[in-house]
């Protein structure tokens, strides 16, 4: 019997061992171990032999067994391992080759304004805030000096989020900002006065048209501080709308309006002609509206823990990609986001562009 069972071992490891892929190993497997495997067979032979040889040979089967299964998992390791090393060797990337040519990349213009504004307003002294694009009821419209049920806060077309709880683990009406002046607010309350900030990311409003997206970025201004008044507010866009588009002879006026977080709130008009079809910013017969903007609501104040006896100061907000509308002379908002790469070749810059200067 102890012959039959080093006969069977000899065979098998040698069967194993020669198993030089996956799939003979685990045919390999089934020829031994399997259900009508060679040492299964030999298995349910032991009830025909008398007690002691059926102990004996038992013991020693089961021995087999495990010293068999235990050489097919290393097999197997060494199998994979080997698989590995081979596909690692074949799939090898040169990663010295050079670009393509014919596939230069562009900066997209939403980018290429961001970076125009900042330059323009960190030489002004801003610093730039941020905030997150999934907003609480109370930072988007509540702290902002919206009333509950304020018709503003429809007029917004925002999209609501299923309630969930703030950052303080309180339960909050959850939306998708519909402004960055919601980042006002975060940063009045982390932050001591005075504030100098600019704000910039993605807004959302659902809303679809030539001069609408359901998303879309704004740049946000706030200036706090003691004495801060409309004048500094009027100079600080002119200077602004100068370096931007480039114009030094530009007319600007502000117009009466209303937002409930601004008190006296304005839009902002900049000079420009239209002829042939054709815009033109700077001194003209003409005007174009390009922000809103006013001082700082005392309740808005308020609500920030500041004393508007004590401080004041004004904000502002306006659409990047109307910035980049009227300063590139892109016609249709949609398509921005169309990811179209011949729109791209078309509208989009350089990476080695520099943003200009505000003040050369
Ligand atoms: N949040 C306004 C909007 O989305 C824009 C705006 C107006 C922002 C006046 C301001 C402001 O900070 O003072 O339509």
């Amino acid at each position: 019997m102890n012959d039959m069972i080093a006969e069977l071992k000899k065979e098998l490891t040698s069967l194993i061992e020669a198993a030089n892929d996956l799939e003979s190993l685990e045919n390999a497997r089934v020829n031994a171990l399997g259900k009508k495997g060679k040492i299964t067979a030999q298995m349910k032979t032991l009830g025909s032999l008398d007690p002691e040889a059926r102990k004996e040979t038992g013991q020693a089967l089961n021995a087999l067994k495990d010293e068999i299964a235990e050489l097919i998992a290393r097999q197997e390791k060494d199998l994979k391992k080997q698989a590995l090393d081979e596909q690692l060797a074949t799939e090898t990337l040169d990663i010295s080759l050079s670009a393509r040519p014919e596939s230069k990349g562009k900066i997209h213009p939403i980018s290429q304004t961001m970076e125009e504004l900042v330059t323009i307003f960190a030489d002004m002294g801003f610093a730039v805030a941020e905030g997150p694009d999934i907003e609480d009821d109370w930072h988007n419209f509540t702290a902002l000096n919206f009333p509950p049920g304020h018709p503003a806060r429809e007029m917004q077309d925002t999209f609501f989020l299923p309630d969930d709880p703030d950052e303080d683990g309180e339960m909050a009406h959850k939306l998708l900002r519909t402004h960055t002046s919601a980042v006002q607010i975060r940063h009045m309350l982390n932050n001591k006065p005075p504030h100098r900030i600019i704000v910039m990311g993605r807004t959302y409003r659902s809303d679809y048209d030539m001069t609408h997206t359901p998303m879309f970025h704004q740049i946000e201004g706030l200036v706090i501080d003691k004495n801060i008044h409309m004048g500094h507010l009027k100079g600080c866009l002119l200077d602004f709308a100068k370096a931007f588009f480039e114009v030094d002879d530009l007319p600007m006026r502000l117009r009466p309006s209303f937002f409930p977080f601004t008190e006296p709130s304005a839009e902002v008009d900049i000079g420009c002609s239209r002829k042939d079809g054709g815009l033109k910013i700077g001194a003209g017969d003409d005007w174009m509206e390009i922000l809103g903007c006013g001082m700082v609501h005392p309740n808005v104040l308020k609500n920030c823990g500041l004393d508007p006896d004590e401080y004041q100061g004004f904000a502002f907000g306006m659409g990047i990609e109307r910035l980049a509308m009227l300063k590139y002379g892109v016609p249709d908002l949609r398509t921005f986001f169309e990811s179209d790469t011949r729109w791209l070749d078309h509208y989009g810059f350089d990476a080695a562009d520099r943003p200009n200067r505000a003040f050369k």
